[in-house]
C-alpha cells in the first residue's frame, strides 16, 4: 500500500460508534435453531447452542450500530444465524473434533513451535498435489503453518495473483479441485501443519456471478457493488481517499463501458468492492467464509482488511464499521467453527495495525493474528542504513499486542515493501519520515553509491512522490549483485544479511513467515516482463517459481543454498526447543550506546534468551556490562551456530552477525 501515514489514529472514544439496542428477541431467533438440531444433529446440539449462548449477544451488540435501524434488522439475524448453523451442520467430524481440542487450547498459535510458510501453489509445485508431494520438504525446514496464496477461480487474463475472486467455491483448474484442495488441508494437518488460505472479501472479481448478475441488471447484485451514473459521488469520495494502485487506475472508481456506470474498485478495475452496508453482502460473506472453514482452514488471512466500509469524508480506512463487521465475523466463526481464528492484512499506519487485535471490550477478539508490516520495513531500513535507532524506538514503543495474540513476523511477502513506519517515530530521531522514504527507495532501486540491492519500483505515484519497492529477500540483501560480480566477499555479507533479518522475525515473538524460496535464496526472476498479463505489475519479479534444481544443493554447506537453508533450520531448531521465542514471551528491547546493534531479551518462565544483531558491515563491540543478565566474567555459546563467546569484557559481532544467548537459569 502507499508507504507514508502521518498522524496517530483517533482514540478509541472518537471512534466508537454510537450503540444502538434494536428490539431483538434472541430467544425466538434461537427456537429455530434449537429444532433444527434437535431433529438433524441432536449430538451435536450441545456443543453449538453453548457457543451460541456465549457469542450470538456478541453479534447483535456488533451488527446492531450498522444494520440496527432496519425494520427487518431481527429477520436478517435470523438468517445470519441459520447461515451459522447450515455451516455447523456440514462441518466434517474430524474439523469439529479440531474444534474442541482449539477450545481447549486456544491460544496454541502463540506457541514456540509455530513456524509459517507462504507460497503460491503453482509458482512452487505446480499443482495442489504437488503442494503434497512436498510436505517432506515443509517438514524439513520445521514448518507446522502453510499459507498458499489465493488459489480460486479468477478472470482470464489478469487477476491481481488471484486477488481477484471469480468464486469462492471452485479452485482454479489450472491448480486443482476442491476436492484435491480437501485432501491436501486433511494432509497437512495429518502432518502437524495449519492450512492458512486468504479470504478476500472487499472485492470479488468483475466476473464473479454476483457481479455477472449486476451487470445483467439484477437489483438484488446491483445492491451489491456500489455503481454511480455520474462522476458526482465518486468525485465527492475521492476528495478524502488515497490512491492504492495509481499506476492502473487513478482514484478508487473505475468506467465500465459495459455498463455505463462508474464502479467503485480500490485496488484494480476488474476487483469491485463489495458493499457491506447492504446486510444481505454480510451473511453472503459469512457463507462463503463458513465453507472455507469446512475445507479444513485453520487461519484465515483476512485480505484488505482496513477497506471493507466507505464513509464520505473519510479516508474510507480502519472505520469502526470495518472492526465491527470483523468482530462479528470472528463471533460467528466462534459459534461454527472455533477450530479456525483470523489474521489480519492491515498494511496501515503502525496505531491502526494494532487495533485489527480488537480494542477495548473487544481485545483480543477481533483477529488474534496479525501481520507485522512495521517490524518488517523497519528490518530493511536498518539494513539500508546501518542503524537500528528507529527500529529499536518503533519496537519499543509498539511491539506489545493482547495477551491471546500474535504478530506475523516476515521478511518479505508477496507484495511491495512500503515505508510504512510512523512519522511521529522518526520525528522523535530528528528523522524526516519524507525524505527518508525517498532516500530507501533510491538505496533499493539501488540509486545511491553504497547499495547492495537489486530491488524495482512499484506503483509511483507523480502526485505524491510515493513508490514502494519489489525485489525478493535475496536480491534486496545483496545477493544478486554479489552473484553476478562473483564476489566471494560480498556474497558472504548477502548471505549474513538474510540470515540476520530473517533470525530476527523467527526470535522476536509470534509467528515467523517464510517467504518460500528465501531459505535457498532465490533472487529475482525476469520472465513476467514476457507475460502481458504480469508485465505491469513488477511484484512478479519477487514471486519466481521455486527453483528445485537449487534446493537439491540444500544440505551442503559449501553452497549459497546449504548455507542459507541450513542456517534456517538451525535458527528454527533453537526457536522450537526455547519457550522465550513464542508469541506470548515478554519482549525488552534494549538501549544500548552502539546505534549499530539491536538486541532484546526474551522470557518466558525459566528460559530466557538475549539476542544482539549487528546491522552494520563492520564488527561491533559492546561491553558485556550493558548486557543485562550476562555475567562478564563467563564464557557461553552462541545458541544458533554453537560457537564459543569468550568472557571477557566486550561481545564481540563480526559484520551483520548476530548471538543468540541463554541466560542463566536458562534449560538449553
Ligand atoms: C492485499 C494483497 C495484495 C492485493 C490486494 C488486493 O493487499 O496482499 O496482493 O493486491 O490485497 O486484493
Amino acid at each position: 500500500m502507499t508507504s507514508g501515514f502521518s498522524g496517530g489514529a483517533a482514540s478509541e472514544g472518537e471512534r466508537a460508534l454510537p450503540p444502538v439496542t434494536p428490539d431483538v428477541d434472541m430467544l425466538a431467533l434461537r427456537a429455530p435453531l434449537a429444532a433444527r438440531l434437535a431433529k438433524s444433529d441432536p449430538a451435536g446440539a450441545a456443543d453449538f447452542l453453548r457457543r451460541f449462548d456465549r457469542y450470538a449477544p456478541d453479534v447483535l451488540t456488533l451488527l446492531a450500530p450498522l444494520y440496527g435501524e432496519r425494520a427487518d434488522f431481527a429477520a436478517m439475524l435470523g438468517r445470519i444465524f441459520e447461515t451459522a448453523l447450515d455451516a455447523y451442520l456440514a462441518r466434517p467430524a474430524d474439523l469439529r473434533a479440531l474444534d474442541r481440542t482449539r477450545e481447549a487450547a486456544p491460544t496454541w498459535y502463540q506457541d514456540n513451535a509455530m513456524m509459517g510458510g507462504v507460497c503460491y501453489v503453482d509458482r512452487f509445485a505446480g499443482t495442489l498435489r504437488g503442494v503434497q508431494e512436498k510436505i517432506d520438504y515443509f517438514k524439513e525446514l520445521g514448518l507446522n503453518y502453510l499459507h498458499l496464496m489465493p488459489l480460486f477461480r479468477t478472470p482470464d487474463g489478469p487477476s491481481d495473483g488471484g486477488y481477484a475472486v471469480s468464486s469462492y467455491r471452485e479452485v482454479n483448474p489450472v491448480l486443482g479441485t476442491m476436492d484435491d484442495l480437501r485432501a491436501l488441508a486433511a494432509a497437512l494437518r495429518g502432518a502437524g501443519i495449519s492450512p492458512v488460505l486468504d479470504f478476500v472479501f472487499n472485492h470479488t472479481a468483475r466476473d464473479h456471478d454476483w457481479a455477472l448478475k449486476a451487470r445483467a441488471g439484477d437489483p438484488e447484485f446491483r445492491a451489491y457493488y456500489f455503481f454511480y451514473e455520474d462522476r458526482a459521488m465518486p468525485d465527492a469520495y475521492e476528495r478524502t481517499l488515497r490512491e492504492i494502485f495509481p499506476d492502473e487506475h487513478p482514484g478508487a472508481f473505475t468506467y465500465d463501458e459495459e455498463l455505463g456506470h462508474w464502479v467503485w474498485a480500490t485496488f484494480h478495475t476488474y476487483q469491485w468492492d463489495l458493499n457491506y452496508r447492504n446486510p444481505a453482502v454480510f451473511r453472503q460473506m459469512l457463507e462463503e467464509l463458513l465453507f472455507l472453514a469446512n475445507v479444513g482452514v485453520e487461519v484465515l488471512r483476512l485480505d484488505a482488511v482496513a477497506f471493507v466500509w466507505k464513509e464520505l469524508g473519510t479516508n474510507c480506512e480502519n472505520l469502526p464499521q470495518a472492526h465491527a463487521i470483523i468482530r462479528a465475523f470472528n463471533a460467528l466463526v466462534r459459534i461454527a467453527a472455533p477450530g479456525m481464528v483470523f489474521k489480519s492484512e492491515a498494511i496501515v499506519h503502525p496505531d491502526d495495525v494494532l487495533r485489527y487485535f480488537g480494542t477495548g471490550a473487544w481485545e483480543g477478539r477481533e483477529c488474534e493474528i496479525s501481520y507485522n508490516p512495521l517490524l518488517m520495513v523497519e528490518l530493511w531500513e536498518a539494513l539500508a542504513t546501518g542503524y537500528t535507532a528507529l527500529l529499536r524506538l518503533s519496537m519499543q514503543k509498539r511491539f506489545a499486542i493482547p495477551a491471546n495474540c500474535a504478530w506475523i513476523n516476515y521478511v518479505r511477502s508477496h507484495d511491495d515493501i512500503g515505508w510504512g513506519f510512523a512519522d511521529e517515530d522518526c520525528a522523535e530521531l530528528g528523522i524526516h519520515g519524507f525524505y527518508h522514504r525517498q532516500y530507501l527507495n533510491r538505496f533499493y532501486t539501488g540509486q545511491e553509491p553504497d547499495s547492495f540491492a537489486t530491488g524495482y519500483p512499484f506503483q509511483f505515484n507523480p502526485k505524491n512522490q510515493d513508490m514502494r519497492i519489489s525485489g525478493s529477500t535475496a536480491s534486496l540483501c545483496g545477493l544478486e549483485q554479489a552473484l553476478n560480480e562473483n564476489d566471494a566477499e560480498k556474497i558472504e555479507l548477502a548471505l549474513r544479511r538474510i540470515l540476520l533479518i530473517y533470525g530476527v522475525a523467527i526470535s522476536m515473538g509470534g509467528i515467523p513467515l517464510i517467504y518460500l524460496g528465501d531459505e535457498i535464496g532465490q533472487i529475482n526472476d525476469y520472465t513476467y516482463q514476457d507475460d502481458p498479463a504480469r508485465a505491469d505489475d513488477s511484484r512478479w519479479v519477487h514471486r519466481g517459481p521455486m527453483d528445485w534444481d537449487r534446493a537439491l544443493h540444500r544440505s551442503d554447506p559449501g553452497t549459497v543454498e546449504g548455507r542459507l537453508f541450513q542456517g534456517f533450520t538451525r535458527m528454527i531448531g533453537v526457536r522450537k526447543l526455547q519457550p522465550a521465542f513464542g508469541a506470548s514471551a515478554s519482549t525488552q528491547v534494549l538501549a544500548l550506546n552502539n546505534g549499530h546493534l539491536y538486541a532484546y531479551i526474551k522470557a518466558q518462565g525459566a528460559s530466557r534468551v538475549l539476542a544482539v544483531c549487528n546491522f552494520s558491515a563492520q564488527t561491533q563491540q559492546v561491553p558485556a556490562a550493558e548486557l543485562p543478565g550476562l555475567d562478564p566474567g563467563a564464557a557461553y555459546t552462541e545458541l544458533v551456530s554453537g560457537r564459543a563467546l569468550p568472557g571477557g569484557d566486550d561481545l564481540v559481532l563480526g559484520p551483520y552477525e548476530f548471538a543468540w544467548i541463554a541466560l542463566a537459569g536458562t534449560l538449553t
